[in-house]
């Protein structure tokens, strides 16, 4: 049997729905996007600098019916075909999760289809077996898997396949985070300082690539070798002052190009440092990266250049919020037995707290 998942993704700024069906039943799964329809809010929060909250969740409100239909017509599949549904209930804003929760409990009560609660983290996780078929057949465990995004910086050791993942897997196999910023807010705070639109590491990955990257001396933190954690927050204020004084010496708008590559590398250079120690400390076989800040080209470079292991990246579209994740960790979790059905499926709430 290759089940069929709708996914429904509302967590942040994009509203995404996707159908993937299961191509393997093998302890590494393998899932075929059939559609993906995403709108993505970017521009209406670009003036605030940031999410808006309430902005998200009611513009949720008005795209997801419109998604849910594209992504079925795209697909030419009708709610018969579907296997059953899945939606991240957790972490994000709770208001916009619950425009999804609430989408994905009418339509599955309605059809009579199973529902999974997915763990957004999962979600990201997973997305690494999305269209890439020759991933099942690379990647060894232990696996180091870092998730890198605009919320969270952490740190797993995962040591089995996916269709054998417990229910607390991320939770039992975290071995380090970000103690403050995550790297994407990094990206996206000194982007802001630097004057460029939110979400701003996309433009620092373009500027920084006609800039010298040891042009300036900002701070690593955490050096100590046995500590697995992150910390961003000394950079942003590294960065805040020093284009206080290249402003007042007249050179900030010369020095952007420098400036981008100095602090894309220090962010890069901390990733990597607690990347290797842990490979090193866990004996991991391969690393994986997910999340939206794995779309940075150097990231991409050097890992490619100074990893040990063999390194694995989802596609590029899937590495920013999405609902084919979402319906990848539904999947499996509904071949593991996990979802909810009838009226049991109508209690199913949104949390904002990861732990939960
Ligand atoms: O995973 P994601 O879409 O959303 C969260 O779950 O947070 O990640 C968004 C983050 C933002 O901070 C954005 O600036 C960052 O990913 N990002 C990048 C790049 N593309 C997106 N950071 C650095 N370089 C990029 N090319
Ligand atoms: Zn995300």
């Amino acid at each position: 049997m290759n089940p069929i998942t709708l996914g429904i993704e509302t967590s942040c700024d994009e509203c995404s729905v996707s159908i993937v069906r299961s191509l393997s039943n093998e302890p590494i799964p393998e899932w075929e996007v059939l559609s993906l329809a995403t709108f993505s809010q970017i521009k209406l929060h670009i003036p605030y600098g940031g999410v808006v909250p309430e902005i998200a969740s009611r513009n949720h409100l008005e795209t997801i019916n419109p998604m849910i239909i594209k992504a079925l017509s795209e697909a030419r599949l009708d709610y018969n075909d579907i296997d059953n549904v899945s939606v991240t209930n957790r972490p994000g804003l709770v208001g916009a999760l619950l425009v999804g929760v609430s989408a994905a409990k009418s339509i599955a009560y309605a059809t009579h289809k199973s529902l999974v609660p997915v763990h957004h983290l999962e979600g990201h996780a997973l997305s690494l077996f999305l269209d890439q078929r020759q991933i099942r057949k690379e990647i060894k465990f232990p696996l180091l898997l870092a998730v890198i995004s605009g919320g969270h910086t952490n740190l797993y050791c995962i040591s089995t396949p996916p269709r054998e993942w417990s229910r607390t897997i991320l939770k039992d196999s975290l071995i380090g985070k970000s103690l403050d910023d995550a790297a994407g807010e990094a990206f996206d705070k000194t982007a802001k300082i630097l004057g460029f639109p939110y979400p701003g590491g996309e433009y620092i990955d373009r500027n920084a690539k006609n800039g010298n990257p040891h042009a300036f001396e900002l701070p690593r933190a955490l050096p100590q070798k046995k500590v697995l954690n992150y910390s961003f927050s000394g950079l942003k204020t590294a960065v805040l002052n020093l284009s206080k004084k290249l402003k007042s010496n007249g050179t900030l708008e010369s020095s952007i190009p420098d400036l981008c590559a100095s602090v894309q590398e220090a962010i890069v250079d901390h990733l990597l440092s607690k990347m290797f120690l842990s490979i090193e400390k866990y004996r991991c076989q391969s690393l994986a990266i997910v999340g939206g800040v794995s779309a940075n080209s150097r990231l991409r470079e050097r890992l490619k250049k100074e990893c040990k292991v063999p390194v694995f990246f989802p596609l590029l579209k899937y590495c920013t919020d999405n609902g084919a994740m979402i319906a990848a960790a539904g999947n499996l979790r509904y071949s593991q037995g996990i979802f909810v059905r009838g009226k049991e499926l109508l209690q199913l709430n949104a949390f904002a707290n990861p732990d939960h």
